[in-house]
């Protein structure tokens, strides 16, 4: 099968490429690299550098790859920019979403599978929230995950579309950017390797749900390319993607730290890690946020194999190797 990715050459996406490669399949890339880079990237998978919002571009790359299903990863991800320029949060995650669709439907590709979030959309859960939870977005980029749903479903039922919306909770892992304002284990990783003290938001007492980026893209290559009895044409099918299980950000910054601990005494060098700081609490931010992915076990026969320690083991070991090559 012929995938093309969007926003391949960033975290989550360059994981969904590597996964579909070793399953054999061929693989395109739109990514106009404003967060990704073409290092995430094997040197042989065709990159097209075009912004989603540029219909016309879009739709020549799509008639020159003809590709049979795509998945969407491309968007403007960050909340706070959302806030501040909503027009430009919509430009690109609706505009953008609907260009890659439109084209998607014009080349007669038959799946689509779309980066949808748990996390916006559930709002508060002290226990892990279901796919039925009411939607409750709060942010323009929470509305516009929401809105790229509605959208989806009905491209599914005009154009006879397989969709499937994956509502992906916390993601971490290597190759994620640390200099966004979600990546908190990229961010925490990257500062406590270069000897500098973790900022934790307000008392820290805020629990996600984490779950490693290679977990994602294995849910997402199986939403795909799989023969799934329940993903069919017509119908979008929206899954949660996640662990259920809560970790706040103080215990994080903890398990991170006696990585990077153990990755300095690996090294033989003795280094005195600084405590965390407490900056200012981020207005909103929700105190607990769980999911669900019960569906997807059913679904997709999909369940997270990394735990957090050895997740967080494997994304301070890629930082720490980054850090020795810059
Ligand atoms: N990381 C998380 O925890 C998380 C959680 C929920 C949902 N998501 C969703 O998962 C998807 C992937 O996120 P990620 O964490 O890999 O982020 P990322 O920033 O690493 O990847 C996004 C990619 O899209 C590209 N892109 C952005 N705007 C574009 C545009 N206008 N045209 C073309 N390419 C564009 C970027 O260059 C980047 O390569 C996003 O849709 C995001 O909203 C992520």
């Amino acid at each position: 099968m012929k995938v093309l990715v969007t926003g391949g050459a960033g975290f989550i996406g360059s994981h969904i490429v590597d996964r579909l490669r070793a399953d054999g399949h061929e693989v395109c890339v739109i990514d106009d690299l404003s967060s990704g880079s073409r290092d995430n990237l094997p040197a042989d998978v065709p990159l097209h550098v075009v912004d989603i919002v540029d219909t016309q571009a879009v739709a020549t790359v799509f008639a020159s790859e003809k590709p049979d299903a795509v998945c969407h990863q491309a968007a403007q991800m960050s909340v706070s920019r959302s806030v501040r320029e909503p027009l430009f949060d919509a430009q690109v995650n609706c505009i953008g979403l609907i260009n890659v669709l439109d084209a998607a439907v014009a080349n007669g590709c038959r799946r689509v599978v779309f980066a949808s979030s748990g996390g916006v959309l559930y709002g508060e859960a002290t226990s892990p929230a279901p796919e039925t939870t009411a939607a409750n977005p709060i942010s323009p980029y929470g509305i516009t995950k929401w809105v790229g749903e509605r959208y989806l479903s009905f491209y599914a039922r005009e154009h006879g579309l397989a969709a499937v919306a994956l509502r992906y909770s916390n993601v971490y892992g290597p190759r994620q950017n640390p200099h966004g304002e979600a990546g908190v284990v990229a961010i925490f990783s990257k500062r406590l390797l270069a000897g500098e003290a973790a900022t934790v938001n307000g008392d820290g007492c805020y629990i996600r749900d984490y779950v490693y980026g290679p977990d994602v893209a294995a849910a997402n290559v199986t939403a795909l390319t799989a023969d799934l009895p329940d993903v069919t044409a017509g119908t979008l099918t929206s899954l949660n993607i996640g662990t259920g299980v809560g970790t706040d950000v103080n215990e994080l910054e903890a398990e991170i730290r006696s990585h990077v601990a153990a990755t300095h005494a690996a090294e033989g060098k003795r280094v005195t890690l600084p405590e965390p700081t407490h900056g200012p609490a981020r207005a909103g931010d929700l105190r607990s946020n769980l999911v669900d992915a019960s569906l997807a076990a059913d679904v997709l026969n999909w369940e997270p194999t990394m735990d957090l320690t050895a997740g967080i083991a494997a994304t301070v070991a890629w930082f720490a190797e980054q850090q020795a090559r810059d």
